[in-house]
């Protein structure tokens, strides 16, 4: 038996003043059941806009955990170590790390309990801890966006948004790899200079700022960069002027997708790339493609993993927030996760227990 302590919600509202500690007891494993203690977990824009209440996938909220309301545990992806096992459990051992296999199973906690099929197991050291954590939305969903919608070839370019994001930087260096060329766009800053070397690093063909991609006289520019060759895939993450400004070059016939909405606003996509052009507007949401296929998301997830074994995707830059597990109070920890939510405005954050 074990105490865990979980970061909760009981309403939907700004995540910093909704969330809570609520402290909790888990029995031992039966049968399939595994105990997990929690090695780390990420700090996503969709956790923050789920307890939000903006966000259509969601936990239930109830009292089963033993709150005075229904409540639901925040969080969506982790890093787990398997600490006790069933007496039916075939596929784990104790010292094992594992993910969730779906969304919504509230990974902010110390502890928690679940069946063994609920899990994808991680070869321990097989990749770092924070690519761990990331991979089964960030990681998936960067892979699926360049294999999934169209049929980009070498040579061929991707435009896309957000490209900062640890989905962008994915894309970037898994596109690198099948020989696709990346024009991306990120927000200016004083140290821009210093933000497009990271990028070109990583692979990056071209970057430019959202000031570029909304400028009509900077399209000759990049025509020049892709003259030859196409761009057959947009990526929208952000919606707004940004959005508009990455559908206008993608190339006739070519996709436009829309997977995340940074600014919470309408995309306005001009008429004749529709009309004359014939671009594909769609949207990709891997929630929804997991419970259609979890067979291809599994899928994914091994393939994004042996991508940053193989050095394909490198290590993730994160600023680490630390929960000490032994000597933690309720105060301590309901701060951490306030403080990595102010935060995640700079970097990704990890919230990594020791
Ligand atoms: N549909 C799906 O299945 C799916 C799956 C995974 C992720 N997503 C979406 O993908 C996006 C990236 O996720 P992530 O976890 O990789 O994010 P992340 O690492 O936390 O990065 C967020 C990015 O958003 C940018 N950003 C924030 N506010 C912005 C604004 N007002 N204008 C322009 N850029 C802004 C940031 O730019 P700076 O670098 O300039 O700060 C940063 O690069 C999110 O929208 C997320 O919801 C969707």
């Amino acid at each position: 038996m074990v105490t865990s302590r979980a970061i909760i919600y009981s309403n939907y509202g700004d995540p910093l003043s909704e969330i809570k500690v609520h402290q909790y007891t888990i029995s031992d494993p039966v049968d399939d059941e595994v105990l997990l203690q929690s090695v780390a977990a990420p700090i996503n824009p969709s956790d923050l806009i789920q307890i939000a209440g903006i966000y259509p996938s969601r936990p239930p909220m109830d009292t089963s955990l033993g709150t005075k309301e229904p409540s639901a545990v925040a969080g969506n992806e982790g890093l787990f170590k398997i600490i006790k096992v069933g007496s039916k459990v075939k596929d784990f051992k104790i010292g094992d790390w594992c993910i969730p296999l779906h969304v919504n199973t509230g990974t902010w906690r110390t502890y928690s309990k679940t069946a063994e099929d609920q899990l994808i197991k991680i070869p321990k050291n097989y990749v770092s801890m924070a690519q761990a954590t990331t991979v089964s939305v960030n990681g998936c969903t960067a892979l699926q966006l360049l294999t999934t919608l169209t049929d980009v070839k070498p040579g061929e370019w991707v435009i896309q948004n957000g490209s900062n994001s640890v989905v962008g930087k994915f894309v970037i260096q898994i596109a690198k790899k099948m020989g696709i060329k990346t024009l991306n766009v990120v927000r200016n800053r004083p140290n821009i200079e210093e933000l497009k070397k990271k990028l070109y690093d990583l692979g990056a063909t071209k970057v430019i700022t959202e000031d570029e991609n909304t400028s009509p006289e900077f399209e000759s520019t990049i025509k020049e960069w892709t003259k030859g060759s196409i761009i057959k895939l947009g990526l929208n993450c952000i919606g707004g002027d940004s959005a508009t400004g990455v559908v206008s070059k993608v190339s006739p016939e070519g996709v436009f997708v829309t997977y995340g909405a940074m600014i919470l606003g309408p995309v306005k996509i001009p008429i004749h790339k529709l009309t004359f052009e014939n671009v594909k507007c769609v949207g990709y949401w891997v929630t929804e493609n997991a419970k259609k296929d979890i067979n291809g998301k599994i899928k994914s997830v091994h393939e994004a993993l042996k991508l940053m074994h193989d050095g394909v995707i490198g290590d993730i830059d994160v600023e680490e927030k630390v929960v000490h597990l032994d000597n933690l109070t309720d105060e301590e920890f309901l701060q951490i996760y306030k403080n990595a939510f102010t935060d995640s405005k700079k970097l990704k954050q990890l919230v990594v227990y020791k």
